[in-house]
């Protein structure tokens, strides 16, 4: 056999061609490793987006990259450990919400997180707005903390899939995200990798998705639960509308208040609800419930009862950050020195709030990034005064956007904007 070369796979895949197992576990190694350079792995994303990739390239992808680093076994762990990975959205801080409330009712959640990607936010850049949190830790202490109190969450370690986190920083910044076999194969490498026997997926789809329409999303959520079930992880996938922001917080500490307030019982409906049903779901994955709406009381009474709550402050606390934030976020997480309302232009029914513009908004404020490696501004972002469905007047705020100065706001309004259709009815 002879070795292939990067030049020769991006020919390949530019001319509609097919990879085998060894031509992408090279690929992935060597993405690994930097024996690949940026440009040739770039040029050969863009190939896939371009051409796809069979059933059985994106199932020998994801087996190399997860196989690129060291696969974590976690099952001498406490309980049925469960990890939950959403595909990427707008305003999408149900990690910080649904982590806590399944270990307060019975699951160790051990979960390995990401950045932001494009114009959604991750969850690591979420969590790591709180003062002194560390997402960093070793394995060592991934797997106590997860023993100790059944809730961590990390970033990916450096042996971790390393493949795809060279991938993904290249996929961000080269406008090669959108495409199913390359986010199924970096999402199930990760989850496949980090250990976790019993794994929800929340697969997202409208105008702030990578997939957009509900159709793209179940062939994602279809094409991610095989390669799972390959890996002999049980894999349950909840499809959810991300047309609008979800909750009415986009940015990072902006959504951390909003989460902690939805532990409380205290957040946006929708938000709630989606947390609740994603939970549910986690307690069927793990094989303690055959029904996730059974579930609910007990993570109603999780967060009534403040179990939940102080499950978060446990997991802040245990990474080095500053648990007051849980009682008082606004007291503890940064603030943005200029609030401006965004004034609705005239009267109206607000019928579409496009989730992608006000993702893209909060990545113009500094909230997510434009180029490889740029840090994330934790206090900027975009709170939403109106959702979907309200009526407005003109002049009153449809949102307030925290920035660094008055010309960012209004750099960012002028961006929400053009996502916005507010009708006579
Ligand atoms: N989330 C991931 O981890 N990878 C993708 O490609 C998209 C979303």
């Amino acid at each position: 056999m002879t070795t292939p070369t990067m030049l020769s796979l991006i020919e390949s895949k530019r001319d509609g061609g097919t990879h085998d197992a060894p031509q992408l576990r090279f690929l992935a190694n060597g993405a690994a490793d930097g024996s690949l350079p940026d440009y040739q792995l770039a040029a050969w994303l863009m190939a896939v987006v371009c051409r796809g990739m069979t059933e059985a390239e994106t199932a020998d992808l994801t087996v190399a990259m997860a196989e690129s680093g060291s696969v974590l076994d976690l099952s001498a762990l406490p309980g049925p450990v469960v990890d939950k990975h959403s595909t990427g959205g707008v305003g999408d801080k149900t990690s910080l919400v649904v982590a806590p409330l399944a270990a307060a009712t019975g699951l160790t959640v051990a979960k390995m997180s990401g950045r932001g990607l494009g114009h959604t936010g991750g969850t690591l850049d979420k969590l790591e707005s709180i003062p002194g949190l560390s997402v960093d830790l070793s394995v060592a202490d991934f797997r106590r903390q997860a023993a100790e109190i059944g809730l961590v969450i990390a970033g990916q370690t450096d042996d971790l899939a390393p493949a795809d986190r060279v991938l993904y920083a290249l996929r961000d910044v080269t406008g090669t995200v959108p495409s199913l076999p390359l986010i199924a194969a970096s999402i199930m490498s990760k989850k496949i990798a980090a250990g976790a026997a019993a794994i929800v997926l929340d697969v997202k789809y409208g105008a702030g998705a990578f997939m957009p329409t509900r159709d793209a999303a179940r062939a994602l959520a279809e094409t991610m639960v095989a390669l799972g079930e390959r890996a002999d992880r049980r894999v349950v996938a909840v499809l959810s509308a991300m047309d609008e922001p979800l909750g009415r917080a986009v940015g990072n500490a902006l959504e951390v208040a909003e989460a902690v307030a939805c532990v409380r019982g205290e957040g946006p409906s929708d938000l709630t609800e989606l947390c609740v049903k994603i939970a549910g779901w986690m307690h069927v994955a793990a094989g303690k419930a055959q029904d996730p709406d059974a579930v609910r009381p007990a993570l109603q009474a999780a967060i009534t009862d403040g179990s939940a709550l102080e499950k978060l402050r446990a997991m802040v606390v245990a990474q080095g950050g500053d648990g007051a934030v849980v009682d008082d976020p606004a007291a503890v997480l940064p603030h943005a020195p200029h609030i401006a309302p965004l004034p609705a232009p005239h009267d109206g029914r607000l019928a579409r709030l496009d989730a992608r513009a006000v993702g893209d908004a909060a990545v113009a404020l500094g909230a997510g990034r434009r180029h490889k490696g740029e840090r994330v501004d934790a206090a900027v972002g975009v709170v939403l005064a109106a959702k979907v469905g309200d009526a407005i007047t003109r002049g009153e705020p449809l949102a307030w956007l925290h920035a660094r100065s008055a010309d960012a706001a209004e750099a960012a309004g002028r961006i929400v904007l053009a996502g916005v259709a507010l009708t006579a009815e």
